[in-house]
């Protein structure tokens, strides 16, 4: 199974379509607020229905109940992760558990739920001075990821310079994916906690997640096989 999965961070239908085209193969997707937002739900059953296996990148996080009910809403899509930000405490990753369970139809699969941490783009500094969040970056994310397990959750999304250590601390099977994934030489652009492929292989991510240094190469789907290369080797 694929390990690499592409952000889809595109406004438009049509963008998406001259996109997926340029792969033979279905490959795993995500899904995120840019493309849900310009284009419904329609969207994630279009590119489910092409066969591609989907993350529904939506980071919900509310109170509870509020969580729950979304939840349940977006279970009947039968995509095969989704999310929630870990920050919303350990009663609202339940709750989103709950939903999952509740709205999946019958004989379906539920969705793995993976919890955000603290998102690849906070620096340390931002972490401490604008979020007021004392300490490591790291041991914050951790938390988070043992608040995540408490709850229920199947893994998290973290950078890759934490994969080892929620592991160590949650188990080898709770899931690490990381985005802020970039090539040598690639730009950071926004994200601040970046890795190459390899170094995430090296760390034990189960899944990258990668989004500009794929859609903006030249050869995407070169550049995607060359990465899943890179991955393919680990601990899956
Ligand atoms: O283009 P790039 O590879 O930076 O895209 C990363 C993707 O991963 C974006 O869609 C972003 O929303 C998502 N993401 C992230 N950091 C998180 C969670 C999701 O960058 N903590």
């Amino acid at each position: 199974m694929s390990r690499t999965i592409i952000a889809l961070d595109f406004s438009t239908k049509d963008e998406v379509l001259d996109f997926l085209k340029m792969f033979d193969e279905p490959v795993y997707v995500k899904i995120g607020m840019e493309l849900t937002y310009a284009c419904g739900l329609d969207i994630i059953r279009e590119v489910k229905e092409m066969g591609h296996k989907i993350f529904l990148d939506l980071k919900l996080h509310d109170i509870p109940n509020t969580v729950k009910g979304g939840m349940k809403n977006l279970a009947k899509l039968g995509v095969d992760i989704v999310n929630c930000h870990c920050g919303g405490g350990i009663a609202m990753m339940k709750a989103a558990k709950e939903g999952i369970l509740e709205g999946t139809p019958e004989g379906q699969q539920p969705a793995k739920l993976i919890g955000v941490t603290i998102l690849t783009s906070t620096s340390q500094e931002a972490l401490n001075e604008e979020l007021g969040i004392s300490g490591k970056v790291i041991d914050t994310v951790v938390h988070y990821a043992e608040n995540a397990k408490k709850a229920g959750l199947d893994g998290v999304v973290c950078s890759v310079h934490e994969a080892k250590a929620i592991h160590e601390a949650c188990g080898s099977d709770f899931l690490t994916v990381t985005p802020g994934i970039r090539l040598a030489g690639n730009s950071a652009d926004d994200q601040k906690r970046i890795a190459t492929p390899e170094y995430a292989n090296e760390q034990g991510c189960d899944m990258i997640v990668v989004g500009r240094s794929i859609t903006k190469a030249e050869d995407p789907a070169a550049t995607y096989k060359m990465i899943e290369e890179a991955v393919s080797y680990g601990r899956v």
